[in-house]
């Protein structure tokens, strides 16, 4: 229904179910960059002549569409990054930096994507600030009673994913955001893999940052977001020093531009933050709804499919919430040389442990599969990963 849309889908004869790490590409994003590029190049911010206007127009045209996206109340809330990962480590670098202390607590989630992770061990390190873990439940949901549990006059930072990206189990963000804030922490969302699959919104939730990448969203590599409420991003020093991001240099010191401007410093990548904009224009155009029930009926079929297979186990397929992401072994198969075979009859999942690392030690595994759908998949992709799937069985059984 929606492959139509995908050149890629028609230009070669797969099976793509790796949405999760890297969506494919409507038309209507690769049309608008290669109208960009052979029409409106030049550098945004800089400079008063027509290409460098039109460029920092569609910019600002693209935060107001995020904003919307998002349900923030200001784009001037909205920050462009190169992903999801630099958005995090701003908010390490320049919320947990500043503002922990030694005793200070930063509770996380023990199946966040080493993005939201490893920068909070570096804070911890760095402040003297204790790390703490929420872990899950027997279905895989994030555990509420232990996280009310560690919560306390100590926290400061609790770091979430709003869905994970190796099991496709949703969090409850709102609730934990509430949690959060009866405790004075400031609550840092990670929305990678939950933006393309539900409805967003930061003003309603109350929520402090979030985070997430559009080359998930459809749109382009090279654009990230970073969403913080006005205040924090007023409060917090800048992140990188240099073009852009000033008032007023003297040769001692410099004033920075207020609000989000004051992160993007040095050179934008119009075209893919230009790329996110026309990749929301075309969800919309879709219609959101639409998009999330078509692939919410394929994420059903897919759990279904793979729930027939006996030689395959399926991780935390039960859980309350889910995206349209799942993981699985074949029993004793390693998940590269699972997802090799499957390749090799154009089926394409991800393996291995999805920077991830904490949550397959908790779960007690060394590495899964995991296929995740984008809404250019059909029941056609469900059916051949079943049936390549049957093939590893074959290839490996006794
Ligand atoms: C949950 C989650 N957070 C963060 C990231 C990092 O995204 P990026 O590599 O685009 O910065 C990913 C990427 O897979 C992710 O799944």
């Amino acid at each position: 229904m929606y492959k139509q849309y995908f050149p890629l889908l028609q230009n070669r004869n797969i099976h793509y179910l790796d949405a999760a790490a890297t969506a494919q590409r409507p038309q209507a994003v690769l049309d608008g960059v290669q109208a960009y590029y052979t029409r409106s190049n030049g550098n945004a911010g800089r400079g008063s002549h027509t290409l460098a206007m039109e460029s920092s127009a569609l910019i600002e045209a693209a935060r107001t569409a995020v904003s919307r996206f998002i349900g923030a109340d200001n784009s001037g809330e909205v920050v462009f990054t190169k992903n999801a990962t630099e958005s995090l480590n701003i908010i390490a670098y320049c919320y947990g930096l500043e503002q922990l202390h030694t005793g200070d607590e930063i509770i996380i989630s023990i199946a966040n994507h080493h993005a939201n992770l490893i920068p909070w061990q570096f804070v911890a390190r760095k402040t003297g600030a204790v790390l703490r873990y929420v872990y899950l439940d027997e279905r895989g949901n994030f555990d509420m009673s232990g996280f009310k549990s560690l919560l306390g006059s100590r926290t400061k930072v609790v770091a979430v994913t709003a869905a994970v990206n190796t099991t496709g189990v949703v969090f409850p963000v709102q609730e934990i955001i509430t949690e959060a804030h009866k405790y004075g922490a400031v609550a840092v969302i990670d929305a990678a893999q939950s933006i393309a699959h539900f409805p967003h919104d930061v003003a309603a939730w109350d929520c402090d940052f979030l985070a997430f990448s559009g080359h998930k969203l459809y749109a382009e590599f090279g654009a990230g977001v970073l969403y913080a409420k006005r205040a924090l991003l007023e409060q917090m020093p800048p992140f990188l020093y240099g073009g852009s991001m000033i008032e007023f240099v003297s040769e001692q010191t410099s004033e920075f531009k207020a609000g989000g401007a004051k992160y993007e410093g040095g050179t934008l990548d119009t075209a893919a933050i230009h790329s996110l904009k026309l990749s929301i224009d075309f969800l919309t155009e879709q219609g959101l709804a639409a998009v999330h029930t078509y692939s919410e009926g394929l994420h059903r079929a897919l759990i279904a499919a793979l729930q027939e297979l006996d030689f395959v186990d399926l991780y935390y397929a039960h859980a309350e919430r889910r995206v349209p992401t799942v993981a699985f072994n074949v029993k004793d198969v390693h998940s590269h040389d699972t997802a090799y075979i499957l390749d090799e009859q154009g089926v394409m999942v991800r393996s291995g442990h999805h920077c991830t690392q904490p949550l397959m030690d908790y779960m007690g595994i060394n590495s899964c599969c995991r296929a995740s759908i984008g809404i250019y998949n059909t029941q056609e992709d469900i059916d051949a990963l079943a049936a390549a799937l049957k093939k590893v069985h074959d290839v490996f059984k006794q």
